[in-house]
């Protein structure tokens, strides 16, 4: 045997995870006759020693499943909930990776992932990184896997309920998932013909979104399908948003630097979470506030957690193949510290220290942006 490598998922799951591990351990196996140890449920399973060994049985059978075979966690290495009280559970983690005799940890995840990664590699352990959410905000690679099964079903979803609104001469507003970036509901609303799109990135006007619909009306469509991503935000608010998000961003810092408190992140935070409204809820009011001001009936569909199961798109499977298998040269040419992103046809390896704190948002002169707008979409400004 060669090399030890740890691997595991953390974060929201997204289709395309196993076909990710399958595609480092094949590789780690086949080509290296390294050992692969999968670690249960995120970095929380590092820390507590929950360990498999990914055998090539393990290995078989999984591309097509959704989820992840590991399990995962929202858990963070430094700020881990244990018998109740919040920890840094970093150290235990580094001696639980040096008793493994592990010469690599590939942690698969979305932003929040690369960060505890990173803070990993700087305690000196060896990280390769991958990228996956299906909101594909992650910052330095053109695609994260997760995102195309998504789009698929939002998509298709926005198709179904075309008939519904259509029949029944309604508005439907259609809630899709993404956090605070828009590129699934762009994508979605742009492919399903949804006749108006609000984005995160474009603080919409209540009034412009109102009269986009009633102009419809006039022009003989007898239903509007609204496509709104969870974290599209009104005008009005867009603004104090922007000022609570810096202050949760300065409150971090002066953690960092030992001049802050956690109570002062906690407040901030609130106000953000305050601003933003409840996922859901927000996007309630939207489409009540529409049946109010247009006088169409109005109905709310969240698409929800529907858009993170079931089984990976044959282009998520292909990303995350090639990107695990690129993942074990990366480690077998010494390169740590690093997220194997995609550009194009190739994977790259790039920095993390380039990468964590940045989040990939839809530039406003996107092509789908553009087309959107030629083709009559209203997107709400
Ligand atoms: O990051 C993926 C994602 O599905 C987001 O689109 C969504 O905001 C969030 O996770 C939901 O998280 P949870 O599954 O923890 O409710």
């Amino acid at each position: 045997m060669s090399k030890t490598i740890g691997i595991l998922t953390a974060g929201g799951d997204s289709p395309g995870l196993n076909a990710a591990i399958r595609g480092v351990g094949k590789t780690a196996i086949g080509v290296y006759d390294m050992r692969v140890v999968g670690f249960r449920d995120g970095f929380r399973g590092l820390m507590e020693n929950r360990a498999v060994d990914l055998d090539k049985s393990k290995l078989s059978g999984i591309l097509t499943i959704g989820g992840t075979i590991l399990g995962t966690s929202r858990d963070k290495p430094h700020r881990m909930l244990v018998g109740g009280q919040t920890l840094d559970m970093t150290d235990v983690i580094v001696e639980n990776y040096q008793n493994h005799q592990l010469d690599a940890l590939v942690c698969l995840g979305g932003g929040g992932t690369q960060k505890n990664a990173f803070r990993l590699h700087k305690k000196g352990l060896n990280v390769v990184t991958l990228p996956k959410t299906i909101d594909n905000d992650v910052f330095g690679t053109d695609m994260t896997f997760g995102f195309d099964t998504a789009l698929g079903i939002a998509t298709e979803a926005i198709d179904r309920l075309h008939s519904t609104a259509h029949s029944h001469h309604r508005i439907i507003v259609v809630e899709v998932m993404g956090h605070n970036t828009g590129w699934l509901a762009l994508g979605a609303g742009l492919a399903g013909g949804a006749d108006v799109i609000l984005i995160p990135e474009i603080p919409y006007d209540m009034d412009a979104v109102a009269e986009a619909i009633r102009q419809r009306h006039r022009r003989g469509a007898s239903f509007s399908i609204v496509a709104v991503s969870e974290g599209a935000v009104p005008r009005d608010r867009a603004e104090a948003l922007a000022a609570a998000e810096a202050k949760v961003a300065a409150a971090k810092k002066a953690r960092k630097d030992g001049s802050g408190s956690e109570k002062a992140i906690k407040s901030a935070k609130a106000e953000v979470d305050e601003l933003r409204g409840h996922v859901g809820r927000a996007t309630l009011a939207l489409s009540e506030e529409l049946e109010s001001r247009t006088t169409l009936e109005s109905r709310l569909t969240i698409l929800g957690h529907l858009q993170r199961g079931g089984t990976p798109s044959a282009a998520d499977r292909l990303l995350a193949t090639r990107l695990g298998a690129a993942t074990v040269e990366v480690i077998e040419s010494g390169q740590f510290g690093v997220m194997v992103a995609s550009r194009g046809e190739e994977a790259v390896p790039v920095p993390l220290k380039d990468i964590v704190g940045k989040r990939k948002t839809v530039p406003p002169d996107h092509p789908w942006i553009k087309a959107a707008r030629s083709i009559g979409v209203a997107l709400g400004d």
